[in-house]
């Protein structure tokens, strides 16, 4: 039985600089909700409940956001503001988290050694933190039910255009059932030339405590980071590790353009805001193109 995640919420967010430099990227809002507020509804939907973030000096404002705000509370219920009241009291009780400090950004695969401690001798959810999948708890759920039928390592992947593998964390693998896969090799970022599979780690594992030795023992990787990667091939060394991959679209919200992306779809979705945003958004885009047209 899995029920704690590990959230691995310590890093720079250097892409977004400046805006990072006080806020954490994993709560940028998706119009109204932070990120990683929809990554921690994945995990409670699936059954996941000892959520354990690991974060660094700057990221207080995640915190407070899974904190109760009693002064906000007052305000809201004084002006009658009881359905969003309820919203915030919800947040507040959603989790039990426990924080974890990474005090060096030493990279991912440190991150998740930093949460050691706290997991102990079980199994757990790797989930990052600024990774939102459509049919988040779904495929959870059909992770969970892999790792309960062989017991090891279980990996999300999903397909990417070959031109983009030099981004991701890459699969070698065979099909042993639909959508379930053995993995055979992992290259990390590697070229469209290079590339074992099209098919990109997308951000939610399952370990065993296992991966905490194999993460003792690597060194530095790409970028000078401790690698999950690196661990992960040394993992394969003596274990199986299987795969799955994920239906639904994934929003990969740790860059400018695809976060970008992430929240005008989001928005185009919503009753209250959606229709108005099209005619805005079909009015500049066909202002722009007349431009382009005439000059
Ligand atoms: P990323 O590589 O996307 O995050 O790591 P980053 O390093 O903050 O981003 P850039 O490249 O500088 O823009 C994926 C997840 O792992 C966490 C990040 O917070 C993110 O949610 N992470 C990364 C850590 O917790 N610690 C680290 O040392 C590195």
């Amino acid at each position: 039985m899995v029920n704690k995640a590990v959230l691995p919420v310590a890093g720079w967010g250097t892409r977004f600089l400046p805006a990072t430099k006080a806020i954490p990227k994993e709560m940028f809002p998706i119009i109204d909700k932070p990120v990683i507020q929809f990554i921690v509804e994945e995990l409670i939907s699936a059954g996941i409940e000892d959520l354990v973030f690991v974060t660094g000096r700057h990221k207080k404002p995640l915190e407070h956001h899974f904190d109760i705000s009693p002064d906000l509370e007052v305000h809201l219920e004084q002006n009658s503001k009881d359905e969003v009241l309820k919203s915030i009291r919800e947040i507040s009780h959603m989790i039990n988290p426990i924080y974890v400090k990474q005090k060096e950004q030493l990279g991912l695969g440190h991150a998740i050694l930093t949460a050691c401690p706290a997991v102990g001798n079980e199994p757990f959810v790797v989930a990052l933190g600024d990774v939102i999948l459509e049919r988040g708890s779904e495929n959870l759920k059909a992770m969970l039910d892999i790792f309960s039928r062989f017991k090891n390592t279980v990996v999300a992947l999903f397909e990417v255009d070959y031109e983009e593998t030099h981004k991701y964390g890459i699969a070698k693998v065979k099909e042993i059932d639909k959508n379930v896969y053995l993995v055979e090799d992992l290259v990390e970022k590697p070229k469209p030339e290079e590339a074992p599979s099209n098919l990109a780690a997308v951000g939610r594992y399952i370990f065993t405590p296992s991966i905490f030795e194999t993460l003792e023992k690597i060194k530095p990787g790409k970028g000078g980071e401790y690698q999950l990667t690196d661990a992960m091939k040394l993992l394969l060394e003596k274990e199986p590790i299987y795969a799955y991959k994920v239906e639904g679209k994934v929003y990969d919200t740790g860059n400018p353009l695809d976060y970008l992306k992430t929240v005008i779809e989001f928005a185009l979705k919503r009753e209250d805001i959606g229709e108005e945003l099209e005619r805005f958004l079909l009015d500049i885009l066909s202002k722009r193109s007349q431009q382009l047209n005439i000059s």
